[in-house]
């Protein structure tokens, strides 16, 4: 028997741009995916095409058990974050001998194939390897890791983050004009904020103004707008939209005396508030 558990993800910066190679930043965040895979003839097998792919990609039959303290459908990379934990405990169980890489790699290439569609590899780099991780294109570079406080608001809006890629795809195929130059803009944002990682002040602007790119895009909500400003009002020094948008979380990034006020804003406006900081470790056998 093997136990494994992976990180969820925020977007710090940059999402839906990544997906058309632009820069974006990404942080693995505390809430953790824990699956137990056992070597079995007789597969007891949690119904999820994630899980299958695994297995398959794999070539091996076992049962496996979760346990997923990151809320699914919520933005905050729950697929990838229980994919990567998969493989790594059926590598494990049966001896493999498959790298980080390889996990990584298989990882992607299962989240593209279930949810058939357009998709960056942040979820699975992040969910992998933890820390800050950097998107340029197909490369991904680790940043330092900072210490930043950071609340999420789960707005319980279910979303799906294929139909939400499909739409800003749209989008910019009706509106080209639009849509590249916002796109750019966003990659601008991402770019200078690297240079501010650990000016809290400053990152929280440059997080205000990726949120309104990301509303241009037509990927806000109105439950993700409340919980936003009220962030702000509850003295967070940046909020936005983490994720693929139209339902799903928002993350504020506060000053550490304030996280636990900024989370009672976000659940005065019905959301539901997790205070988290980064995590550097990515999968790891428990
Ligand atoms: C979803 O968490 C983020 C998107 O950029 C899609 C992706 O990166 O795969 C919208």
């Amino acid at each position: 028997m093997a136990t494994w558990s992976a990180p969820g993800k925020v977007f710090l910066f940059g999402e839906h741009a990544v997906v058309y190679g632009k820069m974006g930043i990404a942080m693995a965040i505390r809430p953790r995916v824990f699956v137990t895979v056992r070597d079995t003839k007789r597969p007891s097998r949690a119904k999820s095409p994630y899980i299958d792919s695994c297995f398959e990609a794999m070539g091996v039959i076992g049962s496996v058990y979760i346990n997923s303290q990151i809320p699914s459908s919520s933005g905050l990379g729950s697929s990838a974050a229980v994919t990567v934990a998969t493989l790594a405990a059926i590598n494990d169980e049966f001896n493999l001998n498959k790298t980080r890489e390889d996990i990584a790699a298989m990882a992607f290439e299962i989240e593209k194939t279930v949810q058939k569609g357009r998709a960056s590899p942040t979820d699975t780099t992040v969910s992998t390897y933890g820390g800050i991780v950097l998107i340029t294109g197909g490369s991904r570079r680790r940043l330092p890791p900072q210490n930043m406080h950071l609340v999420v608001g789960d707005s319980l809006v279910s979303h799906s983050t294929s139909r939400m890629v499909e739409q800003v795809a749209d989008l910019k195929k009706r509106h080209p004009e639009i849509v590249d130059p916002v796109l750019d803009a966003i990659q601008g944002v991402s770019m200078s904020a690297i240079h501010q990682l650990s000016n809290p002040r400053e990152l929280g602007r440059y997080m205000n103004m990726n949120n309104s790119l990301l509303e241009v895009l037509g990927v806000g909500h109105p439950q993700l707008a409340k919980m936003i400003l009220a962030s702000r009002q509850a003295g967070a020094f940046g909020a936005k939209i983490t994720g693929a948008g139209g339902g799903g979380s928002m993350v504020a990034l506060c000053p550490k005396q304030l996280k636990h006020r900024v989370a009672k804003a976000i659940e005065s406006c019905d959301g539901r508030a997790i205070v988290t900081a980064i995590d550097t470790e990515g999968v790891r056998k428990e």
